[in-house]
């Protein structure tokens, strides 16, 4: 049997109006991505997650779809994204795309349709009342008072959980599903291996009618679809929901989401770093429920969004926004912090490390993106989540080497001022530094492909005597065991398990010399990190 891709892999996540203009109009493009795939292949990682490239009003940063089918123009053509994937192949990169079909854009033909006539076709593609409720939160509350908004066209309110410019689908009609399947058949031809689906827990509970429990056919049916046509298809559910909940997504028999975004562990992740202490994340990793077998969680530090900490509690969530969003300005709709992380840990590169070494020893499949090997900042000038949305900075040439248009006419303004500022951070100075954060951070990413027990074996945290360390074993046919100093202090800690005694190192923040000690002490200079393999057996 093959070896299921996804269960060791590193994915990087690129947005593609912000990664590469290959052609000077100011904006990313596919053919940037493209000629820029060995640079991702290099750092280690062995799949790329494309944020919508489709056609849109981008009012949305291209989530507000308008054609499903079509590429952007501002990206290139269905022949770019056919040379992309051709590309990606021969790198051994698997490609993940979005399938956000929980709303259209309002520009949609779809929707233009259901509002110009009661008795099209379309109409039920979508939801309406006659008279609006208040029953449903807005999800960006800040920006939205209500879900539903007045069609003076259509003579009725439909509605729209995100952007008044977003209309929901209605998912219970065949109709529509019958559409998703179209698109989910036609990208699977091109050679994609996966899809994020977005909004997956909206989507649950509009399948089943307002009823999550009723809605979980969706994802069974989503999967038997890309089984038939592609077994080793990914599905990367959004799934930001209780993890009591988790197994609901997974489904018992793993016949629903594939990799289930770990909001649960990501939040926790946080408050262990606010604190600077392991006990937060050691407890959301082990009360978690373990994937059913072929599944797995995906775990991730910073994405395209605001960090949301709707998975803590209110103390924990004002614990996180106190230390890392303290001026109102870095946050976003009443619940998370727009700002990248290396901005949030004042530039400190060992600190920003360390972080990535814990990403990196977690159980699931890291996530990492575009711009946070080198420790990008963000633009609190721009509005919402635009502040983390800023062009990759490749070099210190004019508009950080990303476009070579003039800087008034990019597509996002590039960051050059401050600590984070192009000329000081970027791709090219980092190559050149063999301590950089992007060389460690390749390192950690080609390594970690390299300790397949991760990906495949079981995990279980381990009990240390210093609670700024998190320690996490991961056993398969051999044992790795990773640590992780939260805290700028040197500390040693004692391995008491029987087992874990015969271990070598095979990566860490600096040379620590041979292990030693009985039980085996372990040292970690200030956010220090340590993988340690146990001794391989020659014979036997
Ligand atoms: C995406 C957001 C987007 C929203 C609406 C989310 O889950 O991550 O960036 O605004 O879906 O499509």
């Amino acid at each position: 049997m093959r070896p299921l891709w996804y269960r060791n892999a590193v994915i990087y996540q690129i947005d593609p109006s912000l990664f590469r203009d290959s052609n000077g109009d100011g904006c990313g493009d596919l053919r940037g991505i493209t000629e820029r795939l060995d640079y991702i292949r290099g750092l280690g990682c062995t799949a790329i997650w494309l944020m919508p490239f489709y056609q849109s009003p981008f009012e949305d940063a291209g989530y507000d779809i308008s054609d499903h089918l079509q590429v952007a123009e501002r990206f290139g053509d269905l022949a770019d994204i056919v040379a992309l994937l051709e590309k990606a192949e021969e790198l051994g990169l698997h490609v993940i795309i979005e399938l956000v079909v929980q709303h259209t854009s309002s520009e949609h033909r779809w929707f233009q349709e259901a509002r110009r006539d009661r008795d099209s076709p379309y109409r039920d593609y979508y939801i309406w009342a006659d008279e609006p409720d208040d029953a449903i939160e807005p999800i960006f509350p800040t920006v939205e008072d209500s879900v539903w908004t007045w069609d003076e066209q259509a003579g009725q309110y439909y509605r729209h959980l995100f952007y008044k410019h977003e209309p929901d689908l209605d998912l219970t009609n065949p109709r529509v599903i019958h559409e998703i399947e179209r698109i989910m058949s036609f990208w699977l031809r091109l050679g994609v291996s996966g899809f994020r689906i977005d909004a997956a827990v909206h989507m649950v509970r509009q399948a089943g009618g307002g009823d999550l429990r009723q809605g979980y056919w969706l994802l069974e049916h989503m999967r038997d679809f890309v089984t038939m046509r592609r077994p080793e298809t990914v599905l990367l559910g959004e799934i930001d929901t209780d993890p009591e909940k988790y197994i609901e997504y997974f489904g018992d028999e793993a016949d629903r989401v594939t990799l289930l975004l770990d909001f649960w562990v990501n939040n926790h992740l946080f408050l262990a770093l606010a604190r600077q202490q392991a006990e937060p994340l050691c407890r959301a990793l082990n009360s978690q429920p373990l994937p059913p077998s072929h599944s797995q969680y995906a775990l991730w530090i910073r994405n395209h969004d605001e960090l949301s900490l709707d998975r803590l509690e209110e103390d924990e969530r004002n614990e996180v926004l106190d230390t890392f969003a303290p001026d109102q300005n870095m946050r976003a709709y009443n619940r998370g912090i727009r700002r990248r992380l290396a901005p949030m840990l004042d530039g400190d590169e060992r600190r920003i490390a360390a972080t990535h070494a814990l990403l990196f020893s977690l159980p699931g499949t890291p996530i990492i993106r575009y711009g946070e090997e080198i420790g990008m900042g963000d633009d609190l000038e721009r509005p919402e989540r635009l502040a983390v949305r800023t062009p990759m900075q490749w070099s210190n040439e004019p508009n950080a080497g990303f476009s070579c248009i003039d800087a008034q006419r990019l597509i996002a303004p590039v960051i050059d001022e401050g600590p984070f500022a192009f000329d000081r951070v970027n791709v090219f100075a980092q190559t050149l530094r063999s301590d950089s954060l992007m060389a460690r951070t390749g390192n950690m990413i080609r390594t970690r492909i390299g300790l397949r027990e991760i990906g495949i074996g079981k995990r279980r945290t381990v009990e240390v005597d210093d609670p700024s360390v998190f320690a996490i074993r991961h056993d398969n046919d051999s044992t790795v065991l990773m640590l992780v100093n939260l805290a700028d202090r040197e500390t040693t800690v004692t391995i008491t398990d029987d087992d874990l005694q015969d271990m070598v190192d095979v990566l860490a923040d600096c040379d620590y010399g041979q292990p030693e000690g009985t039980p085996l002490q372990l040292r970690l200079g200030p956010y220090g990190y340590r993988w340690l393999r146990r001794k391989q057996q020659l014979f036997g």
